[in-house]
């Protein structure tokens, strides 16, 4: 079967990486892909919102299997796009149809779905330009810190957490008077500050069955110590330590389930990863987020400890067989350790040599281009470098050993993931 994943990123990588593995791979296929995918796929120069680029790219090579790596595409209707189109309508796409897509495309709308399938979650309120002192008062009822969230997609920048009322009050209005986020933000969602630890829960469903992959946590801070700017992930490991078996019932029976019935009950078909942020407070796992894609950098460690066939699920999830299948997950730990641009996640320089690269190791390419006669680096996040071990320390000591033999100008990593556990 001839595959295409459609992304450019290390979760794309990854992917390509574990489905190339699989014996009912045939032609394996990137849009747009990067120096990475091109080591175990062929690039297609298409972007991930070129709708009839990626039809054409179907037709021609045969593809009988789309891979939704991001978000945009999937918000966008890719899904719907294809089973509107003789052409196109049976070929398998891994990612929802545009409907539940809104589970990441709106977080009012996510925030009405937890509410009325009774999924734990924070506190909240939604507020436009017409009703933006009512969100002024809510604010001054509030306790600090105060969460705003721009309604629509904003580049993972859209989530304020501000302890001054008053700034509060100001970026409230900046978001809906002045469009800071320009129409993401035309709807704000004002949320109960949550206090407690982090983590990512994967679920892979053919909206009927489901099954739960390995928690994961990610670091998403550019300092030490989760300081500094918010980036796109500089770290992960998986499992996580702190997720006990009943800690995992309970985050099954309280919210995975809940959310694929209540898909079911809404009548959002489903067919792909449902990506579920979650906050463990106290003893409880209270929702942050959905999003409709994996997550990235979880996927460098999530995927690789799949021992299961990345392919023969992504088949089962098309044909709405995933009840069928167990998962066979690799015991020891992954962590995956991302070195980035100098400057990232503000202004960086792409273009830059990149040495000591070994195919031996897992190093999965987040932003690199292949140049001709050398890879270079192509986006803030360059290259994640997976490693198992016994536990969390251990590899993620290997990961450091792995990014020490490479090198590239300007080139950061943290040298601290796994530190809070
Ligand atoms: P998001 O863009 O939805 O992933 O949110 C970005 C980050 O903001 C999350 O990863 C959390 O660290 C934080 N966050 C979001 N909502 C809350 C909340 N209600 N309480 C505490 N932290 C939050
Ligand atoms: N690592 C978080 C995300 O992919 O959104």
């Amino acid at each position: 079967m001839n595959v295409l994943v459609i992304g450019a990123g290390g979760r794309e990588h990854t992917l390509c990486w574990k489905l190339k593995q699989s014996s009912k791979c045939g032609r394996l296929y990137a849009a747009p892909g990067n120096a990475g995918t091109a080591s175990c796929a062929t690039n297609l120069s298409i972007k991930v919102n070129d709708f009839e680029g990626i039809k054409k790219a179907v037709i021609e090579h045969e593809i009988k299997l789309v891979v939704v790596g991001p978000e945009e595409p999937l918000v966008n209707g890719i899904h719907d796009f294809f089973l509107e189109d003789p052409e196109l309508a049976s070929v398998g796409i891994i990612g929802p149809e545009k409907a539940a897509a809104t589970l990441e495309g709106s977080k009012a709308f996510a925030k009405e779905f937890m509410i009325r399938h009774q999924i734990p979650t924070a506190a909240y309120a939604e507020f436009t330009a017409g009703t933006v002192s009512d969100g002024e008062r809510y604010l001054e009822l509030s306790k600090p810190p105060y969460v705003l969230k721009a309604d629509g997609l904003a580049a993972g920048k859209g989530v304020l957490i501000l302890e001054d009322l008053e700034e509060a009050k100001a970026e409230l209005r900046r978001m809906l008077l002045e469009k800071k986020f320009g129409n993401a933000s035309s709807k704000v969602v004002i949320e109960e500050f949550l206090s407690g630890i982090e983590l990512s829960c994967f679920v892979l469903t053919d909206g009927k069955s489901y099954l739960t992959l390995p928690m994961a946590k990610d670091y998403k801070r550019i300092g030490e110590g989760d300081t500094g700017l918010n980036t796109g992930g500089m770290g992960a490991i998986s499992p996580v330590p702190f997720v006990t078996a009943a800690f995992k019932e309970k985050i099954d029976k309280e919210i995975v389930k809940p959310t694929v019935e209540g898909l079911q009950k809404d009548g959002m078909p489903y067919k792909g990863f449902i990506f579920i942020g979650l906050i463990k407070v106290g003893d409880d796992a209270k929702v942050i987020e959905y999003n409709v894609r994996l997550g990235d950098p979880e996927t460098e460690v999530v995927i690789p400890r799949l021992k299961s066939d990345l392919l023969s699920l992504f088949i089962a999830v098309h044909e709405e067989r995933l009840g069928e299948f167990i998962l066979d997950v690799e015991p020891q730990t992954a962590a995956t350790v991302m070195a980035v641009s100098g400057g990232y996640p503000e202004a960086y320089q792409n273009g830059k040599t990149i040495l000591g690269l070994n195919e031996n190791e897992m190093i999965f390419h987040a932003g690199t281009l292949d140049s001709g006669s050398e890879i270079v680096t192509n986006g803030g996040r360059v290259l994640a470098a997976t490693s198992f071990g016994e536990d969390f320390k251990a590899a993620v000591e290997r990961s450091y050993l792995t990014l020490e033999k490479i090198s590239f100008e300007g080139m950061y990593y943290r040298k601290d993931i796994g530190f809070d556990l």
